[in-house]
Parts: structure tokens; sequence; C-alpha cells
């Protein structure tokens, strides 16, 4: 599948408005439905670190409060040049609404012509479930 310009450009708009002044390090998400809407995120910091939140699971929990159902693609962009491979908390997230199947590409914005494309199963092959 070609990555749509317009889920990378969503995914790097959110990444610009990354609340990260203690890691400096941005991140921003954005999801596709199967029905072709988007929802991004972005990582939002916080003084007390721990309350910190990922740029995906803010894209993905949007996602629900909105009501959408049926994701397809997630890119995921950071600033620097290291691709940003999502978070152990992240991956488990994903893994409540999204099949195994589901693409996660992740690319940096210091190295743009570099899009890795991972499917969530081969991210988090032993998925918990109850
Ligand atoms: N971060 C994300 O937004 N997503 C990840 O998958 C890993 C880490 C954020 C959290 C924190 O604001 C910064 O990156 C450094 O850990």
């Amino acid at each position: 599948m070609t990555l749509p310009s317009d889920l990378l450009e969503a995914a790097r708009s959110a990444m610009n408005n990354a609340h990260a002044p203690y890691s400096n390090f941005k991140v921003g998400a954005a999801l596709l439905t199967a029905d072709g809407q988007i929802f991004s995120g972005c990582n939002v910091e916080n003084a007390s670190f721990g309350l910190t939140i990922c740029a995906e699971r803010n894209a993905i929990f949007s996602a629900i409060t909105a009501g959408a159902k049926d994701f397809s693609d997630m890119v995921i962009i950071s600033t620097g040049s290291a691709l940003p491979y999502p978070c152990g908390a992240c991956r488990q997230v994903l893994v409540e609404f999204c099949t195994t199947e589901f693409k996660i590409h992740v690319v940096a914005e210091n190295n743009l012509e570099v899009i890795e494309e991972l499917t969530l199963g081969e991210l988090l092959p032993k998925r918990f479930t109850l």
C-alpha cells in the first residue's frame, strides 16, 4: 500500500503541536479508519513526568471518542533521525482496537525518505488478552 500523503501530513502537523519541553522529543501519530477518516495525536508531557501521554495513545483515544471503529494504518513521526517505534504501552493499547494486520508506518523528521512499515502482529506477537 502506498502511504497516503495526507496521513503523513496529519502526523507531522500533530508532531509540531507536541508539548515536549522536558524531553525535547516531539512525536505525532495519525490514524486512518477503513472509511478514510484521520485522527491524530501528539505527545503531551507534564512536569510530573509519569503523567505524560504518548502521541499514539492520544490519536487512538481521540478516534474512539469520536465513535470510530475500524482502523487500517497509523503513521508515527518524530523529531530527530531515529525511527520512532511505538512503546510497549502503546502497542498494548493498539491491540485492544486493531487487528494483527494493522499497519504502522514509522518515519523520522530528518529522514523522510525512509518509511518502515510493520504490522501490529510483528510489533506485539504475543498480546495480553482477557
Ligand atoms: N513518546 C511517544 O509519544 N510515543 C512513544 O511510543 C514513545 C515515547 C513520547 C513520550 C515522551 O513525551 C517522549 O516521547 C520521550 O519519551
